[in-house]
């Protein structure tokens, strides 16, 4: 079992750090090694006392040791940076809280981020490097795209699609049934009622892609 390594130092990496280290405390889940950033003048910092300890040379030079989190909130980045590492032969890890819960009958991508209190019933299908925030749910029969990110308590019921690269935001949620296309976006506290497309964002109660775009 190889340790983690996470990519990203910020916010949201401190919070996938906790994860990993709750789950290595609990359940004998990989420990922690340390973080990675492509800033140098970060290099040697300490973040909740483990090392920053390089950017993308260090990640190639003990790719073998570790498996990888890319851990950066914004889905098209962390695409980019995923890719890079899998072009380089890196291998992936996952975050996964020990307060979540999952249906037996369901399967979570590699790289995956899955945060407290979340819930993902039965027949549900999620990509690789998805984000699932804190009190976020999806119910029966789900397909969420790769490098997808349901944000704190946004809700996905039943037999909803969301492409690659969607994010669905805070307290936002898709009623049965519906679609959203690649790289949509869906503003806090939306309702989708109707299928979206690719590539739009939109906002409000029935949620509609905001004018301009
Ligand atoms: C939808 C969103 C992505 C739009 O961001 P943006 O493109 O920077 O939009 P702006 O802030 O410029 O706002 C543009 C317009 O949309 C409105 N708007 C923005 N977000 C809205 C929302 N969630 N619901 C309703 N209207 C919204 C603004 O009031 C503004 O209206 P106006 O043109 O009449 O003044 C963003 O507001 C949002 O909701 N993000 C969710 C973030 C989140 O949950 N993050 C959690 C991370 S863990």
């Amino acid at each position: 079992m190889k340790p983690i390594v996470i990519y990203g130092s910020g916010g949201h990496a401190r919070e996938v750090a906790e994860i990993v280290m709750h789950a290595h405390q609990e359940q004998g889940r990989p420990s922690l090694l340390g973080f990675l950033d492509d800033r140098s003048e970060r290099k040697g910092e300490r973040v909740l006392g483990y090392e920053v300890l390089g950017g993308f040379s260090w990640l190639e030079e003990h790719l073998s040791e570790f498996d990888l989190i890319v851990a950066i909130g914004d889905n098209s980045v962390r695409q980019r940076i995923a890719d890079r590492a899998l072009e380089l032969g890196a291998t992936f890890g996952s975050a996964v809280s020990p307060l979540a819960h999952f249906s037996p009958a369901c399967q979570i991508g590699p790289g995956a981020m899955i945060f407290p209190r979340v819930t993902v019933s039965t027949n549900v299908v999620v990509g690789a490097h998805v984000i699932l925030g804190v009190h976020s749910s999806i119910s029966h029969d789900c397909r969420v795209g790769d490098f997808s990110f349901l944000c704190p308590g946004a809700r996905l019921t039943g037999n909803v699609t969301l492409g690659p690269r969607v994010m669905i935001g805070t307290n936002a949620c898709v009623i049965p049934g519906k679609s959203v296309g690649s790289g949509s976006v869906v503003g806090a506290g939306g309702v989708v009622v109707d299928d979206l497309p690719g590539d739009v964002v939109a906002v409000g109660v029935p949620a509609r892609a905001k004018l301009g775009q």
